[in-house]
């Protein structure tokens, strides 16, 4: 690893951090996207051509996820946002809530939440565990079938991106947890904080599709990867002075 002091971090994960949990990644052997098409389920055109599957494929999601619980790579860089002289910032183009649930807090949700719906009629959001049919009315309009998953679909603009964008200008590490590198624009994040100077390091399975761009790499499973790094970086930490 680089022998400087990191004052800012900013993570980027993937689906490959919650893969351990028992959540399908997109695109691997087996993934979402072998079993379902992404313009089936995840475009505004498929909403408002098939509602009721769209939203039956997003409950269907939504109830997996309340049975699985964080993993060791989530643990870890809680504990890392926790125990860092420094700012660590996370983005996530996940849409469940392990990392909350394993303690992070500084978090951003590029792609939306999955425990989260939206009013497509009033912008009410809110939180909710149950399942979401083409009749649940809003609960702040009473409006019925305008509600949708907030989450952000193909064709969509991903969420908090002025935010994000500025967080990689002043980063000075950056990594990328469990990711593929096919989806834009966080795919591109690597080069922006690249070109502001930051350290970038790829924590992944395998190589992803911007695996050059990247100083430093360390491949394996993200339980195993993720804690080992997060605790070199906490040790390195106890030498400098951040303050
Ligand atoms: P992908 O499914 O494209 O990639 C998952 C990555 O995680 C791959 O590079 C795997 O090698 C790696 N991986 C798998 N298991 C792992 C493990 N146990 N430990 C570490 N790495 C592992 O998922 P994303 O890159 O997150 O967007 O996909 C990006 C976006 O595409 C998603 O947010 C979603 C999807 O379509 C939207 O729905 C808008």
């Amino acid at each position: 690893m680089k022998p400087q002091e990191f004052r800012r971090i900013v993570i980027l994960t993937g689906a490959g951090i919650s893969a351990e949990s028992g959540i399908p990644t997109f695109r691997d052997k087996g993934g979402l996207w072998e079993k379902y098409r992404i313009e089936d389920v995840a475009t505004p055109e498929a909403f408002r051509k098939d509602p009721a599957f769209v939203l039956e494929f997003y409950n269907r999601r939504r109830r997996d996820l309340l049975k699985v619980k964080p993993n060791a790579a989530h643990y870890a860089l809680a504990r890392l946002e926790r125990e860092y002289p420094g700012e660590v910032l996370l983005v996530t183009q996940n849409v469940d809530d392990l990392h909350e649930r394993a303690g992070s807090r500084r978090i951003i949700h590029m792609h939306g939440e999955l425990l989260k719906v939206r009013c497509e009629g009033c912008g009410h959001v809110f939180k909710t565990e149950e399942d979401i049919l083409t009749t649940t009315p809003c609960p702040s309009c009473g409006k019925k079938g305008t509600l949708r998953p907030h989450v952000v679909w193909f064709g969509e603009m991903p969420f908090h991106l002025e935010e994000i964008w500025q967080a990689l200008q002043g980063c000075d590490l950056f990594l990328a947890v469990g990711t593929s590198g096919t989806v834009y624009p966080a795919a591109g994040f690597v080069e922006i904080a690249r070109r502001a100077g930051a350290w970038c390091v790829e924590l992944n399975l395998e190589p992803s599709a911007v695996a050059d761009l990247f100083h430093e790499h360390h491949y394996g499973p993200a339980t195993k990867v993720v804690p080992a790094f997060v605790e070199g970086l906490l040790q390195r930490s106890k030498n400098f002075d951040t303050g």
